[in-house]
C-alpha cells in the first residue's frame, strides 16, 4: 500500500467508513458480519456508528510512525524506560509530537469513577485465583484462534520471543489488579500508553512485512475492531466464565470490572463510542465480533503450543503441558481444542470435568467442606501454581517500541 493512501486512511479514520467498506473489503473480511452496533450502547452513548474495521489510532499512528521513520526508536525507548509511575513528569527529551501524545493519552476521561475502581480491586483480590486461571487459558489461549491477532504477534519482534511477550503482556494484567493501578502511584496507566504507542508501530510495520502481508485480508493490523476483540477474550470472555460456573459475583462488583476494564480500553486507544457501557451491551457486541472470527491459522497453532509449553521450565513439560492442555479444553472446549492440535488427556480431562463443579461450589462455600472430594485440594495447589505462571514477575518488565518485524 502506498505511504499517501496509507496516511490518507490513517488521517480520515472513521470517516472514511462506508467508502473503505468498498474499497478495501477482501473475500474473508465480507464474510465478517456488517458492523450494526449502535454508538448509544457505548460509555459516550453517541457516535458516528463508523465500522470500526476501517478505523485505526489517528492520534498514536503518525507519531509511532514519525518515530521510526526518524530512528529514533532506540532513544525514545531509553527515555521511556525511566517512565514508570502514573504521576511521573514525562522524562525530558522525548520528541515534541511523543510528548505531546502522550501528556494527552495519560489522562483519564471524564467518565472515571473512582468508587468503581476500588470496588473493582475487591473483586480482583477476591476472584484473583479465578482470574489468573481465565486470563491465561480463556484470554490468552484464546489470542491464538483469533486470527488477526495471531497473525499479528506471529509476525511482529515480540513473536520471535514469545516468553519475554507474554509476561510483557502480564504486565498489563498485574497492573489491573493492584488497588492503585490507575492511581497516582500506580503503573497502569503508563502501561497501556506504551502499549497504545507499540500497537501504533506496528500498525506502521508489519505492512512492510511480507510474511504478514501475504495472506493478510487487511492493509494496516489492529483497527479499533480488532481492538474490540481483544477487549472481549479478557472481560467479556472472563465475565461469561464465571457466571457459567456459577460463581455469584455482586451486581456493583461486576459493574467495577466492566468499568476497570472500560478505562483500560480508553486508555489502549479504544475510541469511547465503540466502548461497551453494560454487560449485556458488551455480549451483543461480542457475538457480533469475537464470535464469528475465531478459527486456527498456522501462527495460531504455533504460538499455542509454546503457549503450553511454558510451564516446561518447570518440569520439563512432563506433567505441565498435559494439565495445561486440559485445562485450554475444559475451559474454551472441543472445537477450540481441535483447532489447535491439543491432544486428548485421559486423567486430566475427566478430573477437570467432575471435579470443578464441587472445586467451584467449596471456594465459594456452596458445598459444606467435608463433602469436598480430594481432588478440591489438586485443583486448589495447580491453580495457584499456573496463576503464578502467568501473572508473577509483572514487576520489573518494560514494554518498548519495536523497531522491526519477526526476523525472517
Ligand atoms: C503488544 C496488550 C490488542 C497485537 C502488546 C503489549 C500489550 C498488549 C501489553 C505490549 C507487550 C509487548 O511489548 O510485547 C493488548 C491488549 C489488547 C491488545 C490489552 C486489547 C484490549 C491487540 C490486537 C492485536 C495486538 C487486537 C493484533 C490484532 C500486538 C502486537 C504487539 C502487541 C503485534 C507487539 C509485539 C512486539 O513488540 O513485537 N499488546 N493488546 N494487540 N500487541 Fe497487543
Amino acid at each position: 500500500m502506498s505511504e499517501i493512501n496509507r496516511r490518507h486512511i490513517l488521517r480520515t479514520g472513521g470517516a472514511l467508513g462506508a467508502l473503505g467498506a468498498v474499497s478495501l473489503a477482501s473475500p474473508a473480511q465480507a464474510a465478517q458480519s456488517l458492523w450494526t452496533w449502535s454508538p448509544t450502547g457505548s460509555v459516550a452513548a453517541t457516535g458516528s456508528g463508523a465500522d470500526p474495521r476501517y478505523v485505526w489510532d489517528p492520534e498514536a499512528d503518525p507519531v509511532a510512525a514519525a518515530v521510526l521513520d526518524s530512528g529514533d526508536v532506540a532513544h525514545v525507548n531509553a527515555l521511556l524506560r525511566t517512565w514508570t509511575r502514573n504521576d511521573q513528569p514525562l522524562p525530558t527529551g522525548l520528541p515534541a509530537n511523543v510528548r505531546d501524545f502522550m501528556e494527552s493519552a495519560r489522562r483519564l476521561p471524564g467518565w472515571t469513577d473512582q468508587g468503581k475502581l476500588a470496588k473493582a480491586f475487591d473483586f480482583n483480590k477476591k476472584r484473583g485465583i479465578y482470574l489468573g486461571v481465565l486470563y491465561g487459558f480463556a484470554s490468552g489461549m484464546i489470542s491464538t484462534v483469533i486470527p488477526h491477532e495471531a497473525r499479528a504477534v506471529y509476525h511482529s519482534k515480540g513473536g520471535a520471543n514469545l516468553k519475554d511477550r507474554i509476561s510483557k503482556t502480564a504486565k498489563l494484567g498485574y497492573d489491573m489488579t493492584q488497588r492503585n493501578g490507575f492511581q497516582p502511584d500506580g503503573q497502569l496507566i503508563v502501561t497501556c500508553v506504551k502499549t497504545r504507542l507499540v500497537h501504533a508501530a506496528v500498525r506502521h510495520l508489519l505492512p512492510q512485512s511480507p510474511q504478514w502481508t501475504t495472506g493478510s485480508d487487511q492493509d494496516i493490523p489492529i483497527s479499533q475492531r480488532d481492538l474490540l476483540v481483544t477487549w472481549h477474550s479478557l472481560p467479556t470472555t472472563v465475565m461469561q466464565k464465571l457466571t457459567g460456573w456459577g460463581v455469584p459475583i455482586a451486581a456493583d462488583e461486576s459493574a467495577a470490572f466492566l468499568h476497570s476494564w472500560q478505562l483500560c480500553g480508553h486508555l489502549l486507544g479504544i475510541q469511547d463510542e465503540y466502548l461497551p457501557a453494560s454487560w449485556a451491551e458488551a455480549d451483543s457486541q461480542a457475538k457480533q465480533v469475537l464470535d464469528p472470527i475465531l478459527g486456527p491459522t498456522p501462527e495460531g497453532k504455533n504460538l499455542a503450543n509454546i503457549l503450553l509449553n511454558l510451564g516446561s521450565t518447570i518440569d520439563g513439560g512432563i506433567l505441565t503441558t498435559h494439565i495445561l492442555g486440559a485445562l485450554t479444553r475444559f475451559i474454551l472446549g472441543n472445537q477450540v481444542a481441535g483447532w489447535l492440535d491439543i491432544p486428548r488427556e485421559p486423567v486430566w480431562d475427566p478430573l477437570l470435568q467432575t471435579a470443578w463443579p464441587p472445586f467451584i461450589a467449596v471456594r465459594e462455600g456452596l458445598l459444606p467442606f467435608p463433602l469436598a472430594p480430594a481432588a478440591y485440594w489438586t485443583l486448589e495447589e495447580i491453580i495457584r501454581q499456573i496463576a503464578l505462571l502467568f501473572l508473577s514477575e509483572g514487576q520489573t518488565i518494560s514494554i518498548e517500541i519495536p523497531d522491526t518485524n519477526r526476523p525472517s
